[in-house]
């Protein structure tokens, strides 16, 4: 796929085919990620790639929070559906969690921040690439105590994100962008 095709066409996928992804296409877009540009050169990303029972447990702990998160939706079909995503991930046969170094200063954990974040994109567009979709997810952080638990990852480590990884059950359409022409939020100076 052409660059800025994958660019474009990377979108959220929230409902995966059950296809196992092998394990040489994993290899290939977590080297994308190791060659993302890092913050003196620290290179401060890890990732931890969890597929069975290690995902099957993931599912659960989201599913909790799914649960509480959507107690008030009148919808009882929407959320039924949203526990069901957050159960299995959307079915997809494998999670990726994004961690960096964890950092009491501010600075540093910016940095930490910003470079695992250029990694953890660099891994979505190259998922895309390869025809896997893919999903940046947040939400499975408000249980960081039980993804610690369930993936042993200890205190010197953030958690940053997490993202589901898998074939597209379809292409979700593309949202809008919000200022397409970027006449608002780009400033250009001479
Ligand atoms: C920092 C961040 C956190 C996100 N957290 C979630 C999440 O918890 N759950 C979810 O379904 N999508 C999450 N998303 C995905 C966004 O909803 C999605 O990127 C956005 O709607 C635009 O759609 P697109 O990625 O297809 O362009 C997150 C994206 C980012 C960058």
């Amino acid at each position: 796929m052409e660059f800025y095709e994958v660019i474009h066409s990377r979108r959220a996928v929230r409902q995966y085919r059950p296809d196992p992804v092998p394990k040489e296409v994993l290899q290939r877009i977590l080297d994308a990620a190791n060659w993302a540009p890092s913050g003196m050169n620290r290179q401060q990303w890890y990732f931890v790639v969890a597929s069975g029972e290690k995902k099957k447990a993931l599912g659960a702990s989201y599913a909790k929070i799914a649960e509480r998160y959507t107690t008030r939706w009148d919808d009882a079909e929407r959320r039924k559906q949203f526990i069901e995503f957050a159960q299995t991930y959307g079915g997809a046969p494998v999670v990726i969690v994004a961690l960096t170094d964890a950092a009491g200063d501010p600075a540093t954990r910016k940095m930490n921040l910003e470079s695992v974040s250029a990694a953890f994109e660099n891994l979505l567009l190259a998922a895309c690439a390869e025809g896997l979709g893919s999903c940046w997810m947040t939400g499975p952080l408000q249980d960081e105590a039980s993804l610690r638990q369930i993936l042993n990852i200890p205190y010197d480590k953030e958690i940053v994100a997490v993202t589901p990884i898998g074939y597209p059950a379809f292409q979700p359409p593309a949202p809008p962008r919000l200022d397409p022409e970027l006449k608002e939020k780009v400033l250009w100076v001479e």
